[in-house]
C-alpha cells in the first residue's frame, strides 16, 4: 500500500460501545470526516502502528477499517484499539494514529469468542511487529510532536507532512 505510513488525526466520536462491553476490547471511533478521506489504496481490513491521545505518551495500537462483517454495519468506520490501559474514555479527546503496517482483512466469524480470540492475536502480532527498528522509529516522526491543538480539524497524511 503506497500510502503507509498514513497518519491522521481526529476526535474520538461514540460507536455502538459493543467494543467494551460485548469484547472486553476498547476501541476509539474516528468521525466520518477522517474515515471519508482515506486515500483509496487503504482498503478495508486490520492494522497496526502507533497511536497518542491529546499530547500523551504514544502507544501501540491495532485498527479495524471497514464494516465489522461480524456485527453487519452500515457505515464504514476505524476503529482503534490503543494498547494501553487508560484510567478513564477519552471520547471527545484528540487521537493521533500512524498506521504503519497491515495485518489482515475484516471477517464474519461464527462466535463472538472467535472475533475476541482474532482481534487478540492482532494485538500480540502488532506488538511484534512494531518492535522492528523500520517502524520504531516512526514514534519519533514529527507528526505525534505538532500540537494537537493547530491540527486538531485537518487531516495530515505523512507523505506530505
Ligand atoms: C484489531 C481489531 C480487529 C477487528 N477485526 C474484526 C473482524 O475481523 N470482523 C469484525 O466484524 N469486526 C472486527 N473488529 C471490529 C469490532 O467488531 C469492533 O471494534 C466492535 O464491534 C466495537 O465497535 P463499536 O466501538 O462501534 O461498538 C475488529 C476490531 C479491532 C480493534
Amino acid at each position: 500500500m503506497r500510502s503507509l505510513p498514513y497518519f491522521c488525526r481526529g476526535q474520538v466520536v461514540r460507536g455502538f460501545g459493543r467494543g467494551s462491553k460485548d469484547l472486553g476490547i476498547p476501541t476509539a471511533n474516528f468521525p466520518e470526516s477522517v474515515v471519508d478521506n482515506l486515500p483509496a489504496d487503504i482498503s478495508t481490513g486490520i492494522y497496526y502502528g502507533w497511536a497518542c491521545v491529546d499530547n500523551g505518551d504514544i502507544h501501540k495500537m491495532v485498527m479495524s477499517i471497514g464494516w465489522n462483517p461480524y456485527y453487519k454495519n452500515t457505515k464504514k468506520s476505524m476503529e482503534t484499539h490503543v494498547i494501553h490501559k487508560f484510567k478513564e474514555d477519552f471520547y471527545g479527546q484528540i487521537l493521533s494514529v500512524a498506521m504503519v503496517g497491515y495485518i489482515r482483512p475484516e471477517r464474519g466469524f461464527g462466535s463472538l469468542d472467535e472475533l475476541i480470540a482474532a482481534i487478540h492475536s492482532d494485538i500480540e502480532e502488532a506488538k511484534i511487529k512494531l518492535d522492528l527498528p523500520e517502524h520504531l522509529k516512526l514514534k519519533e516522526h514529527h507528526f505525534f510532536k505538532t500540537s494537537v491543538a493547530t491540527t486538531a480539524n485537518q487531516i495530515l497524511n505523512g507523505h506530505r507532512l
